[in-house]
C-alpha cells in the first residue's frame, strides 16, 4: 500500500513538489514524532484487542515502531514524506511488509494528528507549570525578604501611598498562582483521547476508545468523533492562558525595568541579566526585562492565530487544522526561552532599600493616612479629604510640604503633631488589614502563595 503513487490506487502519479511544501511543517513533523508513535502502539493494541490484528502481528508492530521511534528523526522522515503519520507507516512497512501495512485500520491521520498534538501539548503545559511555580517561589522568598522595605506605591505613576517592595512582588506572584490554576483546570480538560474516532465517524472494527484512552494515560475517551476531530479547544484555551501568563510576565518586567530606571535606583539588575551598548560605553541596559515585556504581544498574536484559523470552519477535518500547531509552538519556546531569564533576573536583582527610602519620605504619600486619622476622630471621608486638599495646595503655594506644619497647624486640623505619621514604616504598618502591605500581612501572603504553590502541583 505504500508503494507509489503516494494515495493510491485512485491516483496515477505523484503529487506536485510545490504541492508537496505547500502543506510541509517540518517542526511538527519532528515534535509530535515521539507521541505519534506512542499513539500507534496504543491503536495496534486496541486492533488487537478488537481481533483485527494477531497478538504477534501486534507485539511484532509494537517492537518495530519502538525501533523505528528510536532512530534519529533524520533517517525516519523522508522529504517524499507528506507527514510524520505517513513516514511512521512506511518505515514500518519497510520494516514488517504486510503485517505492517496493517495498522492504518479503523483510525485516521484526523484522530491521530490531533492525540499526539493533545499528548505533546500536555508535556509542555507540565513543563510550563513548573516554571510558573519557580518564578512564583523565587518572587514569594524575595517577597518576604523585601517584606520590610518601604518603598512609594503609585497609581497613574504619580507617587500615591507608602508600600514594601514585598508587598509588590506578593502582588505579581498571586497573578502567576492564578495562571497555575489555569493551567491545571485546562489539563485536565485536555485529557481526553481522541484515538478511535477515525476520518470523521468511528468503524466498523469494533475499538474501545476508553480502552485506548487509559492506556495514552487520558482521564478519558472522546464521546463523538466528529467532536473528536474538530475540536482544537485544547490548543486555543491554552494559547488564551500562555496569553494571560505572558501578560503577567511583561508587567513584572515593566516593573522591574522602570524601578532599574537610575530616577528611581530600586533596583540593581545583576550584570549577567543586562547588555551593554555597542556605542555607548557606559550603557547597562535592561534588554532581558524589555524583550519579556515585548513577547506579551507576540504571543496574544498566536491566540489570534489560531482564532482566525477555527473562526468560519466547518465541523470535520479540514487541511486548515495543521495550522493549529505553528502558533502552539511559538507561544511554548517564547514562554520556555524567557520565563528562566525572568526568573533569573529577580533572584539575582539588588534591592536598594535606602534609595526606596528616601523616595518614600516624600509628605505627599500621607496624605491619604492623614485624610484617615481625621476620619478616626470624627470627620466625614468627603470632608477630611477637601481639608487635606486645602492644605495641601495652601502648602504648595507657599513652597512648603506637610512635614513643614508647625504644632499649631496640626492641631488646628485636630490632629497630633505629624510627624510620626509622616514616617514610611508607621505607614505601612498601620495599614495591617488582610491583604494589606503591613509587613506581617505580606508575610501571611507569601505563606497563602507557598501553600497554593504546593497545594496545585500535588
Ligand atoms: N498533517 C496533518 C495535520 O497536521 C494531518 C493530516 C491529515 N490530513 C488529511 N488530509 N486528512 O493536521
Amino acid at each position: 500500500m505504500i508503494d507509489k503513487p503516494l494515495w493510491g490506487g485512485r491516483f496515477s502519479g505523484e503529487p506536485a513538489e510545490a504541492a508537496r511544501l505547500a502543506g510541509s511543517n517540518p517542526e511538527a513533523d519532528m515534535l509530535l514524532a515521539p507521541h505519534d508513535i506512542r499513539a500507534s502502539i496504543a491503536h495496534v493494541r486496541a486492533l488487537e484487542d478488537a481481533g483485527i490484528v494477531s497478538p504477534e502481528d501486534a507485539t511484532a508492530i509494537e517492537q518495530a515502531l519502538e525501533k523505528i521511534g528510536d532512530r534519529p528523526f533524520r533517517d525516519v522522515f523522508k522529504a517524499s514524506d507528506e507527514d510524520i503519520h505517513l513516514a511512521h507507516e512506511r518505515n514500518l512497512a519497510e520494516e514488517l511488509g504486510d503485517v505492517g501495512a496493517k495498522i492504518h485500520a479503523g483510525r485516521s491521520r484526523n484522530d491521530l494528528v490531533v492525540t499526539d498534538f493533545r499528548l505533546w501539548l500536555l508535556e509542555q503545559g507540565n513543563d510550563l507549570a513548573e516554571s510558573i511555580g519557580s518564578l512564583a517561589g523565587s518572587l514569594s522568598a524575595r517577597a518576604a525578604e523585601t517584606a520590610e522595605m518601604p518603598m512609594p506605591g503609585s497609581t497613574h505613576n504619580r507617587p500615591a501611598q507608602v508600600v514594601t517592595m514585598g508587598y509588590v512582588l506578593a502582588a505579581h506572584a498571586f497573578g502567576l498562582v492564578r495562571d497555575l490554576e489555569r493551567l491545571a483546570q485546562w489539563s485536565s480538560r485536555t485529557r481526553t483521547s481522541p484515538l478511535g474516532a477515525g476520518a470523521l465517524a468511528t468503524s466498523t472494527l469494533g475499538l474501545d476508545p476508553a480502552k485506548t484512552a487509559e492506556r495514552l494515560g487520558f482521564d478519558r475517551p472522546f464521546l463523538n468523533a466528529l467532536d473528536a476531530v474538530s475540536d482544537r479547544d485544547f490548543a486555543l484555551e491554552f494559547l488564551a492562558v500562555a496569553s494571560i501568563l505572558a501578560v503577567h510576565l511583561s508587567r513584572i518586567a515593566a516593573d522591574l525595568a522602570r524601578w532599574s530606571e537610575p530616577a528611581h535606583g530600586y533596583v540593581e539588575l545583576d550584570e549577567a541579566f543586562t547588555t551593554g551598548s555597542s556605542m555607548m560605553p557606559q550603557k547597562r541596559n535592561p534588554d532581558v526585562l524589555e524583550l519579556v515585556r515585548g513577547k506579551a504581544g507576540r504571543i496574544a498574536g498566536d491566540l489570534t492565530a489560531l482564532t482566525q484559523v477555527l473562526a468560519g470552519l466547518p465541523s470535520g477535518y479540514h487541511r486548515d487544522l495543521q495550522e493549529d500547531k505553528q502558533p502552539v509552538f511559538d507561544a511554548v519556546s517564547t514562554l520556555k526561552n524567557s520565563m528562566p531569564a525572568l526568573t533569573g533576573c529577580i533572584e539575582t536583582a539588588h534591592f536598594d532599600a535606602e534609595r526606596m527610602r528616601s523616595d518614600a519620605e516624600d509628605p505627599e504619600l500621607y496624605a491619604t493616612d492623614i485624610a484617615e486619622a481625621l476620619v478616626k476622630s470624627g470627620l466625614p471621608f468627603r470632608e477630611a479629604h477637601m481639608r487635606i486638599g486645602e492644605v495641601l495646595k495652601r502648602l504648595d503655594e507657599e513652597k512648603r510640604t506637610l512635614r513643614d506644619l508647625s504644632s499649631d497647624e496640626w492641631a488646628n486640623l485636630g490632629l497630633p503633631a505629624g510627624s510620626k505619621m509622616l514616617d514610611p514604616d508607621s505607614s505601612v504598618r498601620a495599614r495591617n488589614m488582610p491583604g494589606g502591605p503591613a509587613p506581617e500581612r505580606v508575610l501571611q501572603q507569601c505563606d497563602a502563595i507557598r501553600a497554593a504553590l504546593s497545594s496545585i502541583s500535588s
